[in-house]
């Protein structure tokens, strides 16, 4: 597998730059046992609450659906904390990026690539995210839904990577971490790559993949670089 002759690369970011486990991670003590089932299940309400605003033409920002899922998943958990909530919503807005995400980055525009991020997450979250990561001087563009008004995986917000850039989709690469993603991004002509961190399986979805790495830090020799 090999990504050939692209001129963008584009990443997704919660997952892929961004570790959205280091939030819950750094309340461990406040939360304890129910730790990472609090990650996992305000994660997955997080993913939900998108599809299913996204079906049904509601749309709010991300922030705003981060913080239902938030409530949801500490509701099930029977957590009921007001200041664990606002400590949370919080270290959001200052996720660590993984440590593989800037010197990747940094080589890929040495290469002469241009970067961004495309993902679901509201302008300010991004704005403040990439910027407390220090990633904000490697990319090019910072890409939200907010300017659309709906979320992956609808086929609007790859389009948004075309228009900004004028370019045809197969110029562009996409990293995401998120399989699903990866999928719908590789349905619309990306040549699409998934970051399978965890050795995840892959899942029976449409989309042809142009490359599965664990590390970002193999994606510029996937590239042929
Ligand atoms: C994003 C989520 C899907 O950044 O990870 O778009």
């Amino acid at each position: 597998m090999k990504v050939d002759d692209i001129s963008v690369c584009m990443f997704d970011a919660y997952g892929t730059l961004f570790d959205v486990a280091a939030a819950v991670r750094r309340c461990q003590n406040a939360i304890g046992s129910k730790a990472e089932s609090l990650a996992q299940l305000w994660r997955q309400k997080q993913l939900e609450y998108t599809w299913l605003r996204s079906l049904m033409g509601r749309f709010v920002d991300f922030w705003h659906v981060t913080g239902e899922a938030l409530d949801t998943a500490m509701n099930n958990l029977g957590i009921s904390d007001a200041p664990l909530r606002a400590r949370l919503m919080e270290l959001y807005l200052t996720l660590d990026a993984y440590a593989d995400a800037r010197p990747t980055l940094e080589r890929l525009k040495g290469l002469g690539l241009r970067t961004g991020i495309l993902s679901n997450g509201s302008r300010s979250m991004l704005v403040a995210a990439s910027g407390h990561a220090k990633l904000d001087g490697v990319l090019d563009a910072v890409l939200s839904v907010d300017r659309i008004g709906i979320f992956k995986p609808h086929p609007t917000v790859y389009e948004m990577v075309t228009q900004h850039f004028d370019i045809e989709a197969q110029r562009v690469g996409f990293v995401s971490g998120n399989y699903w993603d990866a999928a719908a991004a590789a349905t619309f002509g990306f040549q699409s790559v998934w970051i399978n961190r965890l050795g995840a399986r892959r899942e029976p979805l449409p989309g042809k993949l142009s490359g599965e790495i664990k590390s970002l830090s193999e994606l510029p020799a996937l590239l042929g670089a």
